[in-house]
C-alpha cells in the first residue's frame, strides 16, 4: 500500500466512522478479485465481445444462439467462483451498522452470497431466470440445458437489464433515495459510463469517496479519490477501523 493510500484510507476509516448514513455503489471492479471479469478494463468482456450482438433485446431475439451462449458463460463463470474479502468487509459493516445499503450494478449476486442484506440491484440478477414471453420463473439449470419454458413453451433469459431496457423502477427509486440522503457515498470499481446509473453520483448531498483502478472520464467531484484494488483497500480501511476500536 502506498504511503499516499495509507494517508488516505486513515481518512476514509475516520469519516466511515463518523458518517450515520453511508452507502455503497459497486460495479463490476467489485468482483475482478473473485475472477469474474469486468467489462471496459484492457481484459474486460467487451474488449472481446461487442455488447451490441449480446446484451440488447434486438440481440436476444434475432440471434438467441450468441445470447445464449455469452450468458451461459457469465453464469457458470459466477457458479465456479465466489465472494473475495472486499464483498465480505461491507457485509461486516452493514452487520456493524457502519453501512446502511449497497446499490450494485452486478448482476452476481455476490453482496448477497457475502452475507449483505440491503442490496439494490439496478441492473438485476444473472440467476434470476425467466421466460422471455410472460416471466414464467425458471432455473439457471433449464436455462444452462437450452430448455424452454414448462409453462408456455417460450425461450429463457437471465432477469439482467440489456441495453435500451428499463432498470426496475421500485429498486431505482429507493437507491437515488438512499444515495440523496447518505452522509457518505463509497463509489466501488465502476468507470460510471452506464447511462442513467452514472447520474447517482451526483446526487449524493454527502461526501463522495472513490475506490476504482483507474481514473474515471467525466466531470464527477469526489472528495476524496483512492486508486488501486478494492479488496485490498477495503480491507485496510477495516483494519484501521479494527484497530482503533480494540
Ligand atoms: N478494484 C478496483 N477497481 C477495479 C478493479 C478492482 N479489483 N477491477 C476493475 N476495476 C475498475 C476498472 O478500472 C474500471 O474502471 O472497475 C471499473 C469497471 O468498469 P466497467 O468494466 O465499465 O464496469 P461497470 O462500471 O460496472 O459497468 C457498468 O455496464 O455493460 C454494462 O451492465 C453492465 O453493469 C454493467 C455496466
Amino acid at each position: 500500500m502506498t504511503t499516499e493510500n495509507n494517508q488516505k484510507i486513515r481518512k476514509l476509516a475516520d469519516w466511515l466512522t463518523e458518517s450515520q448514513n453511508t452507502i455503497a455503489f459497486t460495479g463490476a471492479g467489485m468482483s475482478t478479485e473473485s475472477g469474474i471479469p469486468d467489462f471496459r478494463s484492457d481484459k474486460g468482456l467487451w474488449t472481446k465481445t461487442d455488447p451490441m450482438e449480446v446484451a440488447t433485446v434486438e440481440a436476444m431475439s434475432r440471434r438467441y444462439d450468441l445470447f445464449h451462449e455469452f450468458y451461459s458463460l457469465r453464469i457458470k463463470n459466477v457458479q465456479h467462483a465466489e465472494p473475495h474479502a472486499g464483498h465480505k468487509v461491507l457485509a461486516e459493516w452493514e452487520n456493524k451498522g457502519k453501512l446502511t445499503a449497497i446499490a450494485t450494478q452486478n448482476v452476481d449476486r455476490y453482496h448477497h452470497k457475502s452475507g449483505s442484506k440491503n442490496v439494490y440491484e439496478l441492473h438485476g440478477a444473472l440467476e434470476n431466470i425467466r421466460c422471455i414471453d410472460h416471466g414464467h420463473s425458471a432455473t439457471t439449470d433449464e436455462f444452462l440445458n437450452q430448455q424452454t419454458c414448462a409453462r408456455c413453451g417460450s425461450l429463457l433469459r437471465p432477469g439482467v437489464v440489456l441495453f435500451g431496457e428499463m432498470l426496475p423502477q421500485n429498486t431505482w427509486t429507493q437507491a437515488l433515495n438512499l444515495i440523496q440522503q447518505s452522509e457518505l457515498l463509497l463509489i466501488i470499481g465502476t468507470s460510471l459510463k452506464v447511462h442513467p446509473v452514472n447520474q447517482l453520483p451526483s446526487m449524493a448531498k454527502g461526501r463522495v469517496v472513490l475506490i476504482n483502478r483507474e481514473n474515471i472520464e467525466g466531470t464527477y467531484h469526489f472528495d476524496l479519490t483512492l486508486s488501486g484494488s478494492a479488496g485490498e483497500i477495503l480491507q485496510a480501511t477495516d483494519q484501521m477501523i479494527q484497530g482503533e476500536s480494540e
